[in-house]
């Protein structure tokens, strides 16, 4: 059976950059506080006329270009988000028409800050049983439109991004195995209360925003981010030590660190981003992929352990021969 290889990744922020002064005038808050408690430094701020598929066509170019395919060979594109553009069309089918092609099937996938690792997971299984030669898988997100810049405890953790990857049917070996999971249970702790079928005509008000109990969301990453990275090691037949990288959900430092600890992993093992572009959901993959793969520290046979935690709870994985 064919692999699904990763054979380009792109990525795209937006110019405004945010730092975490500019959020003590906002909110009563301090540069050293978010420091400590997340490792976030700055975070890019989308501008007023940007949009998720905006940003996501530019990542998905970006891969394009580094794959040496042109966009008429995608012939499957999923964009991960839980902020498209539109209630519909999907974000996946305004990328698809402002690439010129069309025919294939194109669609949205939202796990929140997972979406990312869900839609590898799905476009992986399209590859390995002929559905698709060609996939583009995008995680593109814009949390400065559904956050409650009120409320310190969120406002500021979170940033505007995309990443993209070209998965392609290739004999050699690309992503060893994808898991996802979720549990529902646990909706309340992190939300957007508003939706299409509730309250959608509040929207604007408090519960069209963002709302998280941070401490309990970050108790049960830690735990789940352990037990994923155990059962793709497990499935995989593969010890800690031959991971050449692990790419976590870039929600906080403090989190990625426990999960590399579980791991034996040292941090400089780890790619960390989240210092730079905050959170930005199901993007934050993606992105970190990219940033290591043009800086040139993730090479060509490398194995990388993706791992992402968000809201549902959702969770999931992905061990990639790179
Ligand atoms: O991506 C999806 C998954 N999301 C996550 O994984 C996020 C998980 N959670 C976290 O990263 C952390 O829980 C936070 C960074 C959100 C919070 O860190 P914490 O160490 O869990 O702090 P806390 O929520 O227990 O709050 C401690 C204190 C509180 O004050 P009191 O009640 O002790 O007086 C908060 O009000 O810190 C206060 N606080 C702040 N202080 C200054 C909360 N936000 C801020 C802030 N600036 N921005």
């Amino acid at each position: 059976m064919k692999y699904a290889r990763i054979t380009g990744t792109g990525g795209y922020l937006p110019k405004r950059v945010m730092t975490n002064k500019d959020f003590e005038a906002i909110v009563d808050t301090s540069d050293e506080w978010i420091r400590e408690r997340t490792g976030i430094i700055r975070r890019h701020i989308a501008a007023d006329d940007e949009k998720t598929s905006d940003m996501g066509l530019a990542a998905a170019r970006e891969a394009l270009q580094m794959a040496e395919t042109d966009a008429k060979d995608v012939d499957l594109i999923i964009v991960a988000t839980s902020t498209p553009d539109k209630v519909f069309p999907s974000t996946a089918c305004i990328v698809q028409r402002r690439l010129g092609i069309s025919g294939f099937a194109a669609f949205d996938v939202n796990a929140a800050c997972s979406g990312f690792v869900y839609a590898l997971d799905i476009a992986n299984r399209f590859v390995r049983t002929g559905g698709s030669k060609c996939a583009l898988v995008i995680g593109a997100e814009i949390y400065s439109r559904i956050i409650n810049w009120n409320d310190r405890g969120t406002c500021v953790l979170f940033g505007d991004g995309a990443g993209a990857v070209i998965l392609q049917a290739s004999d050699e070996a690309g992503i060893l195995s994808t898991h996802s999971h979720a549990d529902g249970q646990h909706e309340e702790l992190l939300h957007v209360p508003a939706g299409i079928s509730s309250g959608y005509d509040q929207v604007r008000q408090e519960s069209a925003f963002i709302q998280m109990k941070g401490h309990e969301v970050f108790r049960a990453a830690v735990g789940v981010l352990g037990a994923i990275a155990r059962e793709t090691l497990t499935a995989n037949n593969v010890k800690e030590s031959d991971i050449a990288w692990l790419i976590p959900h870039q929600a906080n430092l403090r989190i990625i660190s426990a999960a590399a600890k579980k791991l034996k992993l040292p941090m400089d093992r780890v790619v960390v981003t989240v210092d730079e572009h905050a959170n930005t959901s199901s993007a934050s993959i993606p992105l970190a992929l990219d940033v290591a793969v043009r800086d040139g520290r993730i090479k060509r046979g490398d194995l990388l352990l993706l791992e992402a935690f968000g809201a549902g709870f959702t969770w999931g994985s992905a061990l990639v021969r790179f």
